[in-house]
């Protein structure tokens, strides 16, 4: 009977397949392959046409038992994938609860971070206020209080990015000076961290961005000699005690006199080495008496009060105290640099 050894090898072929399926999707395509409205085994149904009356129903039972043998073929193997999943699921799930734990990366403070808190407390130990004040500032603070005015030549030292004609990403924090003084809270004795910005090209000791600690005091008789005297403290407290310090007389519009300071070089005690290029002294800020003028702006009267300021980069601070000799090691946060300190 040509019809059931066609029906005997659907069944045998149908029972392969199934044996290598793999998963749920090629056991579905089978299903519809050999017992779907077209499938296969369903067509030999249709063949049953050309049966004789006594073979009709045999026939039919025959395919009624293989179509049933392979559904049931496919269930269990369905079965068994399913089974099999879960085992493979369950195995990569596993904790090992014998490995050795990962690592916690510790961080630490950034080296212009050190800097700063080494600063703040050098200051704070003398009695210093810590203050802050806005980035985004007004010309007015950051020149025309400071005695720079409109077409100043300091200005153009500072060019800068300019928000409109009066606003602008101040280019100092001596722009703090004007607005502690202006709340005319005396005596005053505070320095101010911040961030500063100048349209500089990244070079090793310049970026459009960096840091600067202003620092100033007013009161009644305060006189160059205290501008010395703290400077000098400073120097040695961050340097270490052996350190000497130096004036040079310099100009800034807001302090007279104004100097700038040199301390003498922690590397080879002044007598001149690599570190401070020959020199024996390394320039470290930027100090003077404030300006009487810029008192005045500033609704205090000169006559009675006096004070001093000054502007320390904070960069340079770090670069020196930890001995990097490039600026832009200290924002590239590459951690192989950052990990040595
Ligand atoms: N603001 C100055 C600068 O950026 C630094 C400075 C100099 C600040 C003298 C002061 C000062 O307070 O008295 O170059």
């Amino acid at each position: 009977m040509v019809n059931s050894e066609k029906l005997q090898e659907l069944r045998q072929l149908a029972e392969e397949s199934i044996q290598k399926a793999q998963d749920a999707r090629t056991l579905n395509d089978l299903r519809v392959k050999f017992l779907g409205k077209k499938g296969e085994i369903t067509a030999l149904l249709k063949s049953m046409k050309d049966l004789s009356p006594e073979e009709k129903p045999k026939f039919g039972q025959m395919v009624n038992t293989v179509r049933a043998e392979v559904e049931s073929a496919i269930e269990t193997h369905m079965a068994e994938l399913e089974a099999k999943a879960r085992e493979a699921k369950m195995a990569a799930e596993t904790i090992d609860v014998t490995l050795p734990a990962k690592k916690m990366q510790y961080g630490h403070a950034h080296p212009n971070t050190r800097a700063l808190e080494e600063v703040e407390r050098i200051f704070v130990g003398m009695g210093y206020e810590v203050v802050e004040g806005p980035e985004v500032e007004y010309d007015e603070y950051n020149f025309e209080k400071l005695n720079i005015p409109k077409g100043h030549p300091a200005r153009d030292e500072q060019d800068t990015f300019y928000i409109n004609d009066s606003i602008l990403l101040r280019t100092q924090t001596s722009s703090v000076q004007a607005r502690v003084m202006e709340q005319g809270k005396l005596p005053i004795r505070m320095i101010c961290p911040g961030r500063v910005f100048r349209s500089d090209a990244v070079d090793a000791t310049h970026s459009p961005s960096f840091h600067q600690i202003e620092g100033l005091v007013i009161d009644k008789h305060v006189t160059f000699a205290d501008l010395k005297g703290t400077l000098d403290k400073f120097a040695k407290e961050l340097f270490g005690p052996e350190t000497k310090t130096k004036l040079r007389p310099h100009h800034f519009p807001f302090t007279e006199p104004s100097a700038e300071v040199d301390v003498s070089c922690f590397k080879c005690g002044g007598k001149g080495c690599r570190f401070c290029k020959g020199e024996g002294w390394i320039e470290i800020l930027g100090c003077g008496m404030v300006h009487p003028h810029v008192l005045e702006m500033c609704g205090i009267d000169p006559k009675q009060y006096s004070g001093f300021a000054f502007g320390v980069g904070l960069e340079r601070i770090a670069l020196l105290k930890y001995e990097i000799d490039d600026m832009r090691l200290l924002y590239e946060n590459d951690t192989r640099f950052l990990e040595q300190f």
